[in-house]
């Protein structure tokens, strides 16, 4: 059923007789909703359904409201909100994507002894409008307190409000969600409160997170508090909202007064901010009147990394950060602009830093699910999931591959062969499609691609336009993609175009490789990628290796790697022996580099690496997010080589704990919560003495590579609590 209107409320009575065993409500929308029963907020989640492919799969949410329920009159209700189906969705003026009017369904299940009653959706529900004004995930908020009425308890006259309409959507679309649903995680207290004028504040939250401001206010009726959000603040100290781009990220709040405190937090929006201006407060107000409200998906968390340099422990929390604030529901760019979309590329990127962190199976599960829906219907895996943008039907390199490399990578992380299977399709579709467009030599020349995105050397106008070809890039992503689908049909007793991907090998060596080892375009990510994803033979890596530190070296060990690079480039210098050029290049501080915007002061990572300038204005050549995880997937790199965890077997049967001490730094530590429980290393080196503690999980195995063992000592230990201390005469600054 569904309204026009601002916020629509929705509501009916109904009679419950004594007896009620078990009351169970079932409820979703399409938009957003928070459902009610009886004046009370039925459940925790924030946002829901949150955003899916509606067309093929809305999730709905079930709760037990037993204890919700009276023997007598009650009253069901929801609002819902403009959300994903209904608001705004990015920067093309896409709104009303998938609905004209939020519509929303509810099914009460009120079970006796001897039958259950059922309240649906019916044309009993009335509709009309209250408190809520104006609601975009944008745009933000607009709530009038004064109208704030009980409308959802059951003494409420909804007289004046009309019959809801009957909303025509395949049913069969409906879905449980069994994915953990956004929440409200955690409250910050501001760390500053600074007037600006007699009627304005700015709040600082201490970090760049993804959420809202709740705040307590008493003052007179009709009063309106605007509150407006940013990244950061413009040198004046003024909100620079900027990285907003046409998100308006606005909150308003009209008093209901009469002497009382008033709380207040939007319920049908989210901000990506650190900062937030507050005006028209009576007076102004004090830290203790506001809070921000971290959301995102309620995931468990699973992994833990630190080191003895603070700068690289930050870098490693921003990544952590940037992946709570980007896990809203769905895996996301960015949450402050007019974005934040499921894009495929960044998440490809991320997941093997993502399984470390979170538990990911099933949010990332249900994506997939997405994405094999939406690569259906448009007979190519989208840029985003879900599907957004009009242009390319071609697949494009690292962005569609996630169609493959997701579900690859999840396998790895929970030993699950389901993961596969119901991904298979999915895989196939993507690299078939893609082999149908390769050249006459095998090679992807075609269509549009991303490249090395946002490799820090590309013009501000064009992040594509790095050093590396676009197209080498897409055949060697190519052909992991193609390798791990081998792998994949090969665990599941399948056959899938044999030879395949050989072939792309054959096709890239002969055109981008030198019998000798030298990769076309000798830049850092033509490297990196050649050498991590077994495109030379032994006999060039050496030579490929000295190239890649060569270059890194000549460049100041600056990041010159985008998007495609930057996950990969640190692992090619270490497997090749350039350990210390790797950690030259982790350590590095000035910009572009890894550490720069730790030096600034950035809590979340960037979208690319010299977003601000060092005078702390944003960098005008082009205006990023400073909220984006693709770039953090170097956290990958600390968790296995720098704390020294790594998985060897699918599901953490067996894992390697190998610390590669360099650097200066002296200790570190990982842990992982693997399938079988926790897995953790913690080195030190102090007064030349090196101590390492190890925690294996029973049923796993792990080889141990004692880190500058004087008779490099590798153990293979089982399950429980292990230490070794021994004398180490090479300092861990040696690499
Ligand atoms: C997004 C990216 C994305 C890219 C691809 C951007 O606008 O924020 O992270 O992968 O577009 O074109």
């Amino acid at each position: 059923m569904f309204i026009s209107g601002p916020g629509p409320y929705f509501r009916r009575g109904f009679e419950a007789p004594a007896g009620l065993r078990r009351a169970v409500l079932r409820v979703t929308a399409l938009g957003v909703v928070e459902a009610h029963l009886n004046g009370v907020r039925v459940g925790d989640e924030v946002l829901a359904p949150g955003w899916t492919a509606y067309r093929s799969r809305v999730l709905v949410s079930t709760h037990d409201v037993t204890g919700l329920v009276v023997a007598g009159a009650n009253a069901l209700g929801a609002l819902v909100g403009e959300g994903w189906a209904g608001g705004l969705l990015g920067f093309l003026d896409d709104r009303k994507r998938y609905v004209d009017r939020p519509a929303l369904y509810l099914r009460l299940a009120l079970e006796y002894d001897d039958r259950t009653d059922v309240i649906g959706t019916d044309p009993r529900f009335r509709s009309g409008t209250g408190a809520l004004r104006a609601n975009g995930i944008y745009a933000g908020e607009t709530y009038d307190a004064r109208l704030g009425a009980d409308w959802s308890h059951p003494g409420f006259d909804d007289s004046g409000w009309s019959f809801a309409e009957p909303f025509d959507w395949d049913p069969g679309v409906l879905r449980d969600a069994v994915a953990p649903p956004i929440r409200r995680i955690e409250e910050l207290a501001p760390v500053s409160v600074t007037p600006l004028d007699s009627d304005r504040v700015i709040v600082d939250f201490g970090q760049n997170i993804a959420g809202r401001v709740r705040f307590t206010v008493t003052g007179d009726a009709g009063r309106t508090i605007t509150v407006r959000h940013a990244e950061m603040l413009t040198p004046g100290g003024e909100l620079e909202t900027a990285t907003n781009r046409g998100a308006a990220a606005t909150d308003r709040y009209t008093l209901r007064g009469g002497g009382t405190p008033e709380s207040w937090e939007p319920r049908f929006t989210f901000h990506g901010f650190r900062y937030a201006e507050i005006a028209g407060w009576p007076g102004l107000p004090s830290a203790g009147d506001v809070r921000a409200v971290v959301l995102h998906s309620d995931l468990r968390r699973t992994g833990w990394f630190e080191t003895s340099d603070p700068l690289v422990s930050r870098l490693h929390e921003n990544a952590v950060r940037s992946m709570r604030g980007n896990f809203v529901g769905l895996p996301t760019d960015c949450p402050q602009r007019d974005e934040r979309f499921g894009w495929t590329g960044d998440l490809n990127a991320f997941t093997p830093t993502a399984t470390f962190l979170y538990d990911v199976r099933s949010l990332l599960g249900s994506w997939l699910e997405d994405l094999a829906l939406e690569q259906r219907a448009r007979g190519t895996v989208p840029w985003t999931v879900p599907d957004v943008f009009p242009m390319a039907d071609t697949p494009t390199a690292l962005w569609g591959d996630a169609a493959v490399s997701v579900p690859w990578q999840l396998y790895q992380e929970y030993g699950d062969l389901e993961i596969l299977q119901s991904s298979h399709a999915s895989m196939a579709a993507h690299l078939e499609q893609v082999s149908e467009h390769l050249d006459a030599d095998g090679l992807w020349t075609v269509g549009e691609q991303f490249g090395d995105w946002h490799d820090p050397d590309a013009p501000g106008d064009d992040p594509a336009g790095g050093k590396t070809d676009r197209y080498l890039v897409a055949t060697a992503y190519l052909y992991k993609a193609a390798r791990e689908m081998a792998r994949a049909t090969e665990l599941l007793g399948r056959s899938w175009m044999p030879g395949f991907a050989e072939r792309v090998r054959a096709a890239f060596r002969r055109e981008y490789v030198t019998p000798a080892g030298r990769v076309a375009g000798e830049s850092a990510t033509g490297y990196a990628l050649a050498i991590m994803f077994g495109l030379l033979d032994d006999g060039q890596l050496a030579r490929a290796g000295d190239r890649l530190a060569g270059v890194i070296a000549r460049d100041g060990h600056r990041i010159s790697t985008g998007f495609a690079g930057t996950p990969r480039v640190l692992d090619a210098l270490t497997m090749t022996g350039h350990l210390d050029t790797a950690y030259a290049m982790l350590l590095r501080r000035e910009s572009p580099s890894f550490l720069y915007p730790v030096t600034m002061g950035a809590t979340t990572v960037w979208e690319r690496w010299d977003a601000v300038l060092s005078t702390g204005e944003l960098n005008p050549e082009l205006v990023c997010s400073l909220n984006h995880y693709a770039l953090g997937s170097v956290a990958d790199w600390l968790h296995r080589v720098v704390g020294g965890l790594t998985r060897t077997s699918p599901g953490w049967r067996s894992f390697r704990i190998a610390p590669q001490p360099g650097g200066g730094l002296t200790s570190a530590a990982a842990v992982h919560e693997t399938p079988h429980g926790r897995a953790a290393v913690a080195w030190s080196i102090a007064d030349g003495t090196m101590t390492v503690d190890a925690t294996v999980p029973p049923e796993t195995t792990a080889t141990v590579v004692l880190p500058l063992h004087p008779g490099a000592r590798t153990e293979i230990v089982e399950a429980g609590e292990h230490r070794w201390v021994y004398p180490v005469t090479r300092s861990a600054g040696c690499g």
